[in-house]
């Protein structure tokens, strides 16, 4: 008996070398192990032994399954390195491929001209303001002078959000808040930020737009001053070689009130398609702020005067890089982004 299970060890032991899988070891587990396994016979013949016998058969027996066992955990390790190492190599970086390009993003072009025009104006002493989206009918038009059932509310339809709230039509809204904070001191801002009005999408009317209005309320504040303001303006954004000039015009918040043109920079005043043959281009409007705005905000207009303006960002930066679609600025395409 014990010459069989020492047969018997050296077959388990040619067995596990000829196996590569844990489902292979256990199939050879349970080959010699299990109920059919060699050793049934063994032990059925161990009922004739005497009790001598007995005792180093079942000894013989219980050794062998300890070395079976012990066999076959030692190749269950053996083929779990084995496949950690095929794992390790199939699964190798190879360091000398090219890596992943990040790209850096890029400012927004409406953010870059802003930018622009505010490091002109913080130069020249001026104070950025803002203010709400969401404005009260009072600060968007009354303050404005512009009550209840003025016609010239219809050039500025706009989204009610009820009676008295609206999505502001202008940054001026911010112009009379800062001067009513100011309680009768001078006022010298600007204020960046997006406006709305119910207006109908195309290459160049968008609902949703930005604006960056300026204001200056002191004593001897004269149009020379809002001249000499905008072409300071201009000359930094379009050229030095250019002119300014006022064309009457008509706004509730200021009197007199002018549409501005620039000498048109593609032409330098000759006339050409983007000036439309004029020689000129409008830019913005302003004007000298209205008594009723200053006395409504708290100025006594026979002392204080001043001056305003206003521009729209999507327009300047139109022209300056002769872009002919409003709606490129907001379709958040790198293609076009990354141009500026
Ligand atoms: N608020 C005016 C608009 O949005 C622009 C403007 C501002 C005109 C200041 C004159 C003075 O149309």
């Amino acid at each position: 008996m014990t010459e069989k299970l020492l047969s018997l060890k050296n077959e388990v032991r040619t067995a596990l070398a000829k196996v590569g899988s844990v489902h292979e070891v256990n199939e050879i587990k349970a080959h010699y192990l299990g109920k059919k396994s060699p050793l049934q016979g063994i032990l059925a013949k161990m009922k004739d032994a005497d009790i001598e016998e007995k005792k180093i058969l079942g000894k013989s027996i219980n050794e062998f399954k300890n070395f079976v066992e012990e066999e076959l955990s030692l190749r269950l390790d053996q083929i779990a390195a084995l496949e950690i190492k095929k794992q390790l190599k199939s699964e190798r970086v190879d360091v000398t491929l090219p890596g992943k390009k990040f790209s850096l993003g890029y400012k927004h072009p409406l953010t870059k001209v802003t930018e622009e025009i505010e490091d002109i104006f913080i130069g020249m002493g001026y104070e950025i303001a803002e203010g709400p989206e969401v404005e009260s009918d009072y600060f968007n038009f009354e303050l404005l002078n512009l009550p209840k059932g003025h016609p010239a509310r219809e050039m500025q339809d706009s989204f009610y959000i009820d009676n008295n709230y609206l999505l502001r039509t202008h940054t001026s809204p911010v112009q009379a808040r800062t001067m009513k904070l100011a309680k009768g001191k001078p006022v010298k801002i600007i204020c960046p930020g997006k406006v709305y009005r119910r207006d109908n999408d195309d290459a160049t009317h968008s609902h949703q737009f930005m604006q960056i209005e300026g204001l200056v309320v002191d004593k001897d504040i004269t149009m020379a001053d809002l001249k000499g303001t905008l072409t300071l303006l201009m000359k930094n954004m379009f050229g030095d070689n250019l002119e300014i000039r006022f064309r009457p015009s008509f706004f509730p918040f200021t009197e007199p009130s002018v549409e501005v043109d620039v000498t048109c920079f593609k032409c330098g005043g000759e006339g050409c398609p983007l000036c439309k043959g004029s020689g000129w281009i409008e830019v913005l409007g302003a004007g000298m702020v209205h008594p009723n705005v200053l006395e409504m905000s708290g100025y006594d207009p026979n002392l204080y005067q001043g001056f305003a303006f206003g521009l729209g960002i999507e327009r300047i930066t139109m022209l300056r890089y002769g872009i002919d679609d409003i709606r490129y600025f907001y379709l958040d395409d790198p293609r076009f982004l990354r141009q500026f």
